[in-house]
């Protein structure tokens, strides 16, 4: 069974959020747009999403952390499941020039505006379909702030591929401990499908087999 780590919580602590105002502006309405995960969600106004995601480094530390953690070789391949406009894959080849860096996403817009220096790598795909790898091909597979996306039995398909072509693996999801935290998340989440407990989302690793590394954030 994995670990929990604490790689990118303080991260997320440095965002201040007014949840209760994303709640009372018309909120279903934001998350019909927001999932789409098209142009709005991404660098349209913050009520669809990240309000502009811009490349800022903030990415560096964590993949310098997971280098680390898992003892990468220079020659690493590395899957990013859910990779945005792949910030976290170009940390990781700054750090790791040799590396063989993949990532895929459902967003097409969020590959078309991904980092110059890492598009090719990266195609648009769904975490739930199966993946086109062979067995354990990845040293490392990560997936930050997406799986949470997914609906009970979508998960259980991402995590037994991610289980499948890893030899380490790595995930963060949104998650809650208390009445206050749901209340925040449901507030603020314009994407999330799975609102779980960590002991719940513990619980879904072991029962469908996914046997790596965790963290969960909360609001
Ligand atoms: C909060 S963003 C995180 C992006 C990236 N991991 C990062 O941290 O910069 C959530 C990501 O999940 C992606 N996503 C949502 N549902 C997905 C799915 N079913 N399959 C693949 N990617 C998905 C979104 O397009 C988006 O890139």
């Amino acid at each position: 069974m994995g670990k929990l780590l604490n790689i990118i919580t303080n991260i997320h602590q440095k965002t201040k959020r007014d949840v209760l105002a994303r709640m009372l502006d018309d909120k279903v309405k934001c998350m019909g747009i927001a999932r789409k995960f098209g142009s709005d969600f991404w660098d349209g106004d913050r009520r669809f999403g990240y309000g502009g995601y811009k490349y800022d480094g903030r990415w560096g530390t964590v993949a310098k952390q997971l280098v680390e953690t898992y003892k990468l070789p220079s020659d690493a391949k590395i899957l990013d499941v859910g990779c945005g406009k792949g910030f976290l894959l170009y940390e990781f080849k700054k750090i790791l020039p040799n590396a063989e860096v993949v990532g895929f996403d459902i967003s097409k817009y969020a590959i078309e505006h991904a980092k110059d220096e890492v598009k090719s790598n990266l195609f648009v795909h769904k975490a739930q379909s199966l993946y086109p790898f062979k067995d354990k091909k990845f040293d490392l597979v990560v997936s930050v702030t997406t799986l949470h996306n997914l609906c009970l039995p979508e998960l259980k398909i991402a995590l037994q591929e991610i289980e499948r072509v890893a030899k380490n693996k790595y995930i963060l999801v949104e998650g809650y401990r208390s009445e206050e935290e749901l209340f925040n998340l449901q507030c603020w989440a314009l994407t999330c499908e799975s609102f779980l407990r960590p002991e719940e989302w513990v619980w879904f690793f072991n029962e469908y087999g996914y046997s790596g590394d965790y963290e969960f954030i909360y609001f």
